[in-house]
């Protein structure tokens, strides 16, 4: 569930922990700070960086096409080829240009031939400003107008100059800010959809929703996708240039339902109520603060705690939130104990699923290097963020997905480390664990349990693990195991797997104890605890359901 966001870029090496303020109170100090920065960018960028990457000065805002215009352009586009599957082939892997993988001749090799999709790919790819004589034999004369219309191109003497990056994703075209603006460090720089958007996508609980809120929306394809499912969308972003690529993508792609608004946090959508609320907010951990897209600016992890404190409000009673978020487990405490305190008294369900944990010198080494180019500013930057963390006791930090659901009552909380993440979607297998635990809830009493009607999942599958001895077979260990969702296992005796399998949903859970009790001859008294306590543990995690 790694926040793997982006790959390369360049950030400043100083600890400036007093502009580590509340979002709220410091937005309008935040633009004017934001705005110095990228007035400063190229005095800061070091001279190796000077070629074409410091053309692309991502400080334009994409203007809005007529929705005549954005049909048009993007049918260009994909005519010419711009889509997920023919861009995998014609690029041999549809990787960005990175510095890392240091790609960048294969991908210049792969687009030579003079034809206007490698054109579009030099541009909206690769980065790379183009000869306008040139690129005007290839491309039409009013697809041009259109992209410099747009803020797509600018013009810069003989040369056109791309200002954004496209990618076409889930069946949309989506503009960006290139992975260069990193580099550039641009502060304000709009996020390109990425393994932590697609993460977020794929656990969204895709279920008709009247009214859903993308909170800190970026390209926007959150909302594009959950347009789908939604009968209305609000995209916000803190960010004006987002909301400005947010507008323009969810025209770009014929979406009609979405509305993009700028704000902090929840005050757009002050008095409104969701029934989905979707985010994947700045939450790295880091003592500077200083990128929107990615770093949390307020103290550790304040502006997850923040949201999940807030976002109950805006939720309509059974309305889901669902955020990625990162924690810091401070010294002494088990590493729940703060996630839990951002659950108390919201007035959710919740279940907490934590990814990945790393050591705060693994963290900082990796936040450095996805946030700066710059090796020479790496042991400062190092410095930095050890000291942040040490003075505050940080032990660890936690990545994971938050999903709360509002509803009144009593309600339960559930965190917990989960196993490798399918690919699959998994919006049902939440909407399903929510059940489960509503109904293990409802039944709370060994009588109710009894008498509900248990059986195995058709995805639960039996492992067995056999060690060989004096020429046989002894089973060691037997597992059971879920093919759906999340792959959680459960080790069990023989016996109990036995007994799980007569569970069909026929029997009561009673019946079927007494019936397991009578075959091992052992008093029912001591069985029924167990098998009871097993049965509401298995529904819980999605091994059996209740008929
Ligand atoms: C990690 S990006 C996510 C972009 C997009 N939702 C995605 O998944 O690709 C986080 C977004 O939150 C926005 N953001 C940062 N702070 C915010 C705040 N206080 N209120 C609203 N949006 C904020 C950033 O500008 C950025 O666009």
């Amino acid at each position: 569930m790694s926040g793997q966001r982006a790959g390369n870029g360049g950030v400043k090496a100083d600890t400036n922990v007093e502009h580590r303020g509340e979002v709220s109170s410091r937005k309008s100090k935040t633009s004017c700070r934001y705005k110095r920065k990228i007035a400063n960018k190229g005095a800061n960028h070091p001279a190796a960086e000077t070629d074409t990457r410091n053309l692309l000065c991502c400080v334009l805002m994409l203007t809005l096409l007529s929705s005549e215009d954005s049909r048009r352009l993007r049918a260009f586009f994909e005519d010419a080829g711009y889509t997920e599957t023919s861009l995998r082939k014609h690029l041999g892997a549809a990787e960005l240009p990175s510095r890392q993988l240091r790609n960048q001749p294969r991908l210049l090799d792969r687009t030579s031939a003079p034809i206007p999709l490698n054109v579009l790919l030099r541009w909206f790819w690769l980065a790379l400003p183009q000869d306008h004589a040139a690129a005007a034999g290839l491309i039409p004369a009013g697809m041009l107008s259109l992209m410099l219309e747009s803020g797509l191109l600018s013009r810069e003497g003989d040369s056109l100059i791309p200002q954004a990056m496209f990618l076409h994703i889930d069946g949309f075209l989506v503009a960006s800010d290139h992975a260069s603006a990193i580099d550039n460090k641009n502060v304000e720089m709009v996020l390109w959809p990425n393994p932590t958007s697609k993460f977020l996508a794929r656990f969204a609980v895709q279920r008709h929703s009247r009214a859903t809120l993308d909170l800190g929306t970026g390209s926007g394809i959150l909302s594009l996708n959950a347009a789908r499912y939604s009968d209305a969308v609000v995209a916000t972003d803190l960010n004006e240039r987002a909301v400005a690529c947010a507008r323009f993508n969810a025209r770009l792609n014929d979406v009609s339902n979405i509305e993009v608004m700028g704000g902090d946090c929840f005050a757009p959508v002050a008095g409104r109520r969701f029934d989905l609320i979707l985010s994947n907010p700045p939450f790295f951990i880091t003592p500077q603060g200083d990128y929107l897209f990615c770093e949390n600016p307020m103290e550790l992890d304040g502006l997850c705690r923040r949201l999940v404190k807030e976002g109950p409000d805006y939720l309509n009673e059974g309305g889901y939130m669902q955020m990625l978020c990162e924690w810091a487990q401070i010294k002494g405490q088990p590493w729940e104990e703060r996630i839990a305190e951002w659950l108390e008294g919201t007035g959710c369900d919740a279940w907490v699923m934590k990814g990945l944990t790393q050591d705060p010198e693994e963290y900082a080494q990796h936040r450095i290097r996805e946030t700066s180019q710059d090796p020479s500013q790496d042991a400062a930057s190092y410095a930095g963020y050890m000291q942040y963390y040490r003075h505050r006791g940080v032990e660890a930090i936690h990545d994971g997905l938050i999903v709360m659901r509002r509803r009144e009552g009593h309600n339960w909380v559930r965190i917990e480390e989960v196993p490798s993440t399918p690919k699959s979607n998994l919006g049902e297998m939440i909407v399903s664990t929510f059940a489960a635990h509503d109904l293990m809830q409802q039944n709370s009493g060994d009588d109710q349990l009894l008498a509900l009607r248990p059986k195995l999942s058709p995805h639960v599958r039996l492992e067995q693990v056999c060690e060989q001895h004096e020429g046989q077979w002894h089973a060691e260990a037997l597992t059971l195991r879920l093919i759906n969702g999340f792959p959680f296992h459960v080790d069990v005796q023989p016996l109990v797997a036995e007994f799980l399998v007569t569970c069909d949903g026929t029997r009561t859970a009673g019946e079927a104890i007494q019936g397991l009790a009578a075959n091992a001859n052992a008093p029912i008294e001591r069985v029924q605890g167990e098998c009871l306590a097993m049965i509401r543990k298995l529904i819980e995690r999605g091994f059996m359901i209740a008929v």
